[in-house]
């Protein structure tokens, strides 16, 4: 089943195609359409491709609210098959991401209290939770995914397999008391339901606790023409803007901000109980920031719809080129936010060969809706490209490094973030 396998929170997904804000209720329509999109992270064969499923990708800017969040999301059985397990701790930097992560939240909110209790929601694997065990703190992971659940489990992080909502929330409390912080990386923006997990995070938390998340940022898919971080998990794309006015409908109050390199450029928002602790000045410091790059209105997505056209004309100028000059070409990273980019710009075997990815249950596999394989990496390695798309550009610095010997032999490089780009 697939709320079995899937670590976040798919039980609120409906197969609705919204008219409304999920945050206020203002009336909302598209601003633009990727077009006919498959499962982000349905990898498939091809005895499947009779039967994918497709949706229309398209997103919409409430200017009430300014929520950024897209109009319809597939049902959540199309979406989470029995093959989907996504398990956090398999990548070294992002261990160390998560474990300062939580170095950063014991400094400022739990050092020095008697009993403090750390709560994470979508913990998966424990990834972040288990520097808290490591060093003896109460903690309760919050996991759906049974499977991955029993991983953390079986790292020594105490955890839990249900949803979270105002009443396990409040079941939570009464087991466990209050908690002091309660966590949550990449998992707030495919939760439709925000004002389920505001009433639960009202009646978990402490009355100076803190409630701290962290998601990939709107300013920088705006500022890197970033479209590709629009699929259909991703329910909603955070700013500062939206996320302190989703909460202060709930009485909480956004008190710090973060930007972190994370997935491209994230950001990390602290809330508390409104009027509980003091407000940074960073949050006043991005809210000018945002107005002034105009995340608050509706021509700046306008704009983005255009940029989000020129990077697929460019891209396919770029791959067609290539291929008529007989140029081989590769893919780096079958990432599901590739997934995005290779449908709406039309990306097909004969431009891209295979994508090397070093994901087990990906390789064997071809991609969603543009049908490409998917091979380990020694299949790039034995066979050298003339030129690689760098698919996982989130991951650029680290491939780099690991790919010197390629470069240096001579193998060129494709990025479409932020622009589209020969390298070096
Ligand atoms: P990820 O960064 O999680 O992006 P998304 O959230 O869009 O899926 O995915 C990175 C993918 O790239 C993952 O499938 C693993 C793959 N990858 C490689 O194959 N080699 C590498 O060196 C790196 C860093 C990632
Ligand atoms: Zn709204």
């Amino acid at each position: 089943m697939y709320e079995r396998q899937y670590s976040v929170y798919v039980w609120h997904v409906g197969d609705f195609k919204l008219d409304s804000c999920r945050v206020c209720g203002a009336p909302i329509s598209p601003f633009m359409s990727f077009g006919q999109m498959p499962i982000a992270n349905g990898f498939l064969r091809p005895e499947e491709f009779a039967d994918e499923y497709f949706f229309e990708l398209a997103p919409a800017f409430c200017s009430s609210c300014h929520m950024f969040q897209i109009v319809e999301q597939p049902e959540p059985q199309a979406m989470f098959h029995e093959n989907y397990a996504f398990f956090s701790s398999t990548s070294k930097y992002m261990q160390d991401h998560f474990k300062a992560f939580a170095d950063d939240v014991s400094e400022r909110f739990i050092a020095g209290r008697p009993s403090p209790f750390v709560v994470e929601l979508g913990s998966n694997d424990g990834i972040m939770l288990r520097n808290f065990a490591a060093a003896g703190i109460h903690h309760l992971g919050v996991e759906p995914s049974a499977n991955v659940a029993e991983v953390a489990r079986s790292n020594g992080v105490e955890t839990i397999s249900v949803f979270f909502g105002a009443e396990t929330a409040a079941d939570i409390a009464d087991q466990h008391g209050k908690a002091n912080a309660i966590l949550a990386a990449n998992v707030m923006c495919h939760i439709p339901d925000i004002q389920g997990v505001a009433l639960g995070v009202r009646s978990l938390l402490a009355d100076d606790g803190v409630f701290v998340f962290e998601d990939p940022y709107l300013g920088d898919m705006i500022e890197k023409t970033s479209y590709d971080q629009i699929y259909d998990e991703h329910v909603f794309i955070f700013s500062a803007l939206s996320v302190a006015e989703a909460f202060r409908r709930h009485g909480l109050e956004l008190i710090d901000v973060a930007p972190q390199v994370t997935h491209g450029g994230s950001m990390r928002y602290t809330l508390a109980f409104e009027g509980a602790r003091p407000v940074s000045s960073a949050v006043e410091t991005i809210l000018a920031k945002e107005r002034a790059q105009g995340l608050d209105k509706p021509e700046t997505y306008d704009r983005f719809r255009m940029n989000c056209e020129t990077s697929r004309r460019d891209l396919m100028t770029l791959l067609n080129e290539l291929r008529e000059a007989g140029k081989r070409v590769v893919g780096y990273g079958a990432t599901s936010k590739s997934t995005t980019t290779m449908n709406y710009c039309g990306v097909t075997p004969d431009h891209v060969e295979f994508i090397s990815d070093t994901t087990p249950i990906k390789q064997g596999k071809c991609t969603p809706g543009a049908h490409i394989p998917v091979k380990p990496h020694a299949d790039f390695a034995a066979a050298p490209p003339d030129y690689t798309l760098l698919f996982a550009w989130n991951h650029q610095r680290e491939i780099m490094a690991n790919e010197t010997s390629y470069t240096d032999g001579g193998g060129k490089w494709i990025t479409y973030i932020p622009k589209v780009e020969i390298f070096p």
